[in-house]
């Protein structure tokens, strides 16, 4: 399945305020200014649509329509054109991706309804909201979560930060069952900061069913969308959302079931300078608190080491989304803060071949 970019720090910028007058859209949101475009644009009216294909039968299909729309938003410069033409379409059409439709579906004249449908989510995306919010829903993993701004929207690589500690827990469970004595391993107490949507957090629920996750968040908007995002998905049973603001004095409010085996987060961790180089639709739509991590990207980072061992079992596990630059930074701190008696174990790799992903361990006194 085709996944939006996600390097955080690419800009693409757009300014098309030809286009954005003909749907009269503002301009306050889009950064770079607004320099006038001199590349001619494709009308956006449906009319033109119908004369540019099928108009002699009255008929437009799925394929001319994601064709067509293609067209508008390459000149008008919003990012993979292609793509964003073709998932709006098959939403539409209630098909997972564009390459799931049969040959039927893709020959077939669309309806009035579908045809407006298609024109209102696709205005949207020409004003470069992300196609997550325009859909208002995204899949993460095997689960489809309900998108809303300016919650967060969960980046495919973050995938593999569920996956990383899934094996850590499958390590431990196997570890045990190899010993002469096994003793019963308890059933993983998962925290996580710093929620968002409810991704990981309901991820790690749905792939280790005996577990159960506390997730916080420090904005209420990320708060109710996980709980509503829980509640859809039915896993409300074993989770615990929080409205809270990490802190360093944050501990006996987060230890509601005990000692915690892990700590997963995928903090704001963009360095500050960094921010204005956001690609646009990051800009205008999402909340730039979830992505500043102040002056070394590493605010939410030091204040989640600090805490971990007044939270973490002995042997427990912190797993951290960061900044490629951020490993070497991070061993170096927890050098200068031995009493924390935190260890780097790994850094993983995202699958763009950047290490993107720490495991801190904390060691048995
Ligand atoms: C990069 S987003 C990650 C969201 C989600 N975990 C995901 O991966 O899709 C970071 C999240 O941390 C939250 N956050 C930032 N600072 C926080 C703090 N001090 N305490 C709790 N949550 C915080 C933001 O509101 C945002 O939802």
């Amino acid at each position: 399945m085709w996944k939006p970019g996600t390097d955080f720090t690419t800009m693409r910028c757009l300014t098309h305020p030809p286009l954005r007058r003909l749907f009269g859209l503002s301009l306050q949101c889009v950064p770079g200014g607004l320099s006038q475009s001199k590349s001619p644009i494709i009308s956006p009216k449906w009319s033109s649509l119908r004369q540019s294909c099928g108009a002699r039968l009255g008929l437009v299909t799925a394929t001319d329509v994601v064709n067509y729309w293609q067209k508008v938003f390459e000149t008008n410069g919003i990012p993979e054109a292609r793509e964003s033409s073709e998932c709006i379409v098959s939403f539409v059409l209630g098909a997972k991706t564009f390459q799931s439709l049969n040959s039927k579906s893709l020959h077939a004249p669309l309806t009035a309804v579908q045809q407006e449908q298609i024109q209102q989510l696709s205005s949207k995306r020409l004003e470069r909201m992300p196609v997550q919010y325009v859909l208002g829903e995204w899949d993460f993993q095997d689960l489809t979560l309900k998108m809303k701004p300016p919650v967060f929207i969960p980046r495919p690589e973050t995938e593999d930060l569920v996956s990383l500690i899934v094996e850590e827990e499958s390590r431990k469970r196997e570890k045990n069952s190899g010993l002469c004595f096994p003793v019963p391993v308890p059933h993983p107490v998962i925290l996580e900061i710093g929620c968002g949507s409810g991704a990981i957090a309901l991820s790690l629920l749905c792939k280790l069913p005996q577990s159960r996750v506390i997730a916080i968040d420090k904005e209420e908007a990320a708060v109710d969308l996980t709980r509503e995002n829980a509640q859809r998905l039915q896993l409300q049973e074993r989770i615990h959302i929080l409205h809270h603001d990490v802190s360093y004095s944050s501990a006996k409010q987060l230890l509601v079931w005990g000692p915690i085996d892990f700590i997963v987060s995928n903090p704001p961790y963009v360095f500050h300078e960094d921010m204005a180089s956001l690609d646009a639709e990051i800009l205008c739509y999402e909340d730039l608190d979830a992505l500043d991590g102040g002056d070394d990207g590493m605010r939410v980072i030091k204040t989640i080491l600090a805490l971990a061992p007044s939270l973490l079992k002995d042997s427990g596990s912190v797993f951290l989304e960061v900044d490629p630059r951020h490993p070497n930074m991070v061993e170096k701190w927890l050098q200068a803060h031995p009493n924390l008696l935190l260890i780097l174990r790994a850094i993983h790799k995202d699958f763009c071949g950047k290490p993107r992903f720490l495991h801190i361990q904390k060691q048995s006194r």
